[in-house]
């Protein structure tokens, strides 16, 4: 894991805003009295959803709204790569690069978010995007995948190309929502192709079974020995009468 700093410019202060106060009140009410320090990521993830990041003066503020020091806060903040410690576009996009993903196409996506976002970490000049490369999402069956985060949630795009990316980032650019989900014509994670039914009867009755060659066989007739029949068992002994020995 990465060492994860705060960034090097930040804002003078921090204040929820009216908004986000009524869903403070709602996490901060969840929790008894004396245990408000609970409610310390659902607070980071409010302030971080009004501003696109989690700043310095954020994480004061919620720990001075919690009574928590404000170094547990920042250990919350920097441990969880969930939080972004650097300003974000307004549609940040998170690139699985992990294996399933990056074997499925996940450089394509993200030469794609060079080309026309910038570095990765950079917001573009318009202020709408920016882009970071994640582990593993969980959406390994529809690789490769990314999830968009904005204002108003985050949505996994799934079963992307370069092409179905590129007009994804169209419809924001536009200021509208694409629809998520897997980007090809499968629904959720059904086989991709042709469909696979467990009713088919080769799938139990051995047809489908490749003839396996047994490293100790002497010759084919020998692996095709009849199994010997079972020895009669002994005859029982007849009990002995009486204790004595
Ligand atoms: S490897 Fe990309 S979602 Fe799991």
């Amino acid at each position: 894991m990465s060492v994860r700093r705060l960034h090097a410019e930040q804002p003078e202060s921090f204040a929820f805003s009216k908004d986000s106060e009524k869903l403070v009140k709602f996490w901060l009410g969840k929790y008894p009295k004396g245990r408000e320090a609970s409610a310390v990521i659902p607070l980071l993830w409010i302030a971080q959803k009004q501003e696109g990041w989690v700043s310095e003066p954020a994480i004061r503020h919620v720990a001075d709204r919690l009574g928590m020091p404000h170094i547990r806060v920042l250990e919350v903040a920097t441990f969880y790569t969930q939080f972004n410690l650097a300003p974000a576009g307004e549609h940040l996009i998170q690139v699985c690069g992990t294996t399933p993903c990056w074997l499925r196409g996940a450089g394509e996506l993200k030469k794609v978010c060079e080309s026309r976002i910038g570095p990765k970490g950079q917001v573009s000049a318009d202020g709408k995007f920016s882009w970071v490369e994640v582990e593993c999402l969980g959406a390994c069956a529809n690789a490769p995948m990314v999830q968009i985060s904005n204002r108003h949630g985050d949505d996994y795009y799934e079963d992307l190309t370069a092409e179905s990316l590129n007009a994804i980032l169209d419809v924001l650019a536009r200021g509208e929502t694409p629809a998520p989900g897997p980007q090809s014509d499968r629904k959720t994670s059904e086989p991709a192709g042709e469909a696979v039914t467990l009713t088919d009867k080769s799938l139990y009755d051995g047809s489908r079974a490749k003839p396996v060659k047994l490293p100790h066989a002497a010759s084919p007739a020998a692996e095709a020995a009849p199994v010997k029949k079972a020895r009669p068992s002994a005859k029982k002994a007849p009990a002995k009468k009486g204790g004595g020995e």
